[in-house]
């Protein structure tokens, strides 16, 4: 369970304290308890958009992509180094979406906090386990306290050194996967004219963290026609498509599809 997450309040930083249906800090700051069992510490001041982050379309097609478990070795991945590497059980995953991997790092043992900045992320991974403290919370002002986190997962998310730092505590960590240069490539081919192989180096580890692990992962995997759209409709993708090359799925029954990402473990100094 979640009780030794410490989470603070997003307006003034005070603690937070569970009061029935809310979250209420010293100075009478509060927060409802969504339905489902989400709560929302995402303060206007720190929206970029009107609903900002995935689309529910996004992460409905990303909830029935990851179901087919396509994806279930970068999850191994994860979970085997936060078990190596994580000095204790809270966990933190930032840009958690609709929950897969969260859930699968609590079944690991871990007491965790999902964050997302899209509500509809944090309404829909409440289905996933009532053990898991669901927020919506963007990742540039994490809601819980300083040195109060054992670990990070940053999944396909976004890793904020000086944020990360503060809520770390001395010797925590993050597990962070990105997107290699060959990831998803043959999607990549059939929507686009011309793919570029890009370069991809993960952003600078910075002076609060040390690299203690970075490994290029890669597997194949065939889907069918739906888990091809569901994929597509999960990613960036889906939104940058030409109308000429709209219809460039139409006709695949069956693809081969390369998963490659990089995987890395920083410890905060
Ligand atoms: C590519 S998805 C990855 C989701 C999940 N980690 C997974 O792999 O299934 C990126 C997620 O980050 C969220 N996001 C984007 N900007 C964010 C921010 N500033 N803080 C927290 N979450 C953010 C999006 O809403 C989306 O759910």
């Amino acid at each position: 369970m979640f009780e030794e997450i410490r989470l603070i309040c997003p307006v003034c930083g005070a603690a937070l304290n569970r009061e029935e249906k809310s979250y209420v800090c010293v100075n009478r700051h509060s927060f409802d308890i969504a339905r489902q069992g989400y709560v929302n510490l995402l303060p206007v001041q720190n929206k970029h958009s009107l609903t900002p982050g995935d689309t529910k379309a996004m992460l409905m097609s990303r909830r029935a992509f990851l179901e087919r478990g396509f994806y279930m070795p970068i999850c191994r991945s994860v979970c085997e180094r936060l078990k190596k590497y994580s000095p204790g059980k809270i966990v933190l995953d930032a840009g958690c979406g609709e929950g897969y991997y969260t859930e699968k790092i609590h079944n690991e043992g871990f007491s965790v906090i999902g964050a997302d900045i899209a509500k509809e992320a944090a309404r829909m991974a409440c289905s996933r386990s009532r053990d898991i403290l669901w927020t919506v919370a963007t990742a540039a002002h994490l809601p819980v306290a300083d040195e109060s986190i054992d670990a990070a997962a940053a999944v396909f998310s976004l890793f904020v050194n000086g944020e990360y730092a503060r809520v770390l505590k001395s010797g925590g960590i993050v597990t962070e996967v990105t997107a290699g240069s060959k990831h998803l490539t043959e999607l990549k081919e059939l929507i686009y004219s011309q793919v570029f192989e890009q370069n991809k180096s993960p952003s600078p580890c910075g002076e609060e963290f040390e690299l203690l692990e970075c490994a290029n992962e890669s597997f194949v995997f065939e889907t069918d026609h739906e888990g091809l759209i569901e994929l597509l409709g999960m990613t960036p993708h889906v939104h940058r498509i030409k109308k000429e090359n709209e219809h460039a799925l139409d006709n695949v029954e069956n693809i081969t599809l390369t998963a490659d990402y990089i995987i890395r473990v920083l410890r905060k100094r």
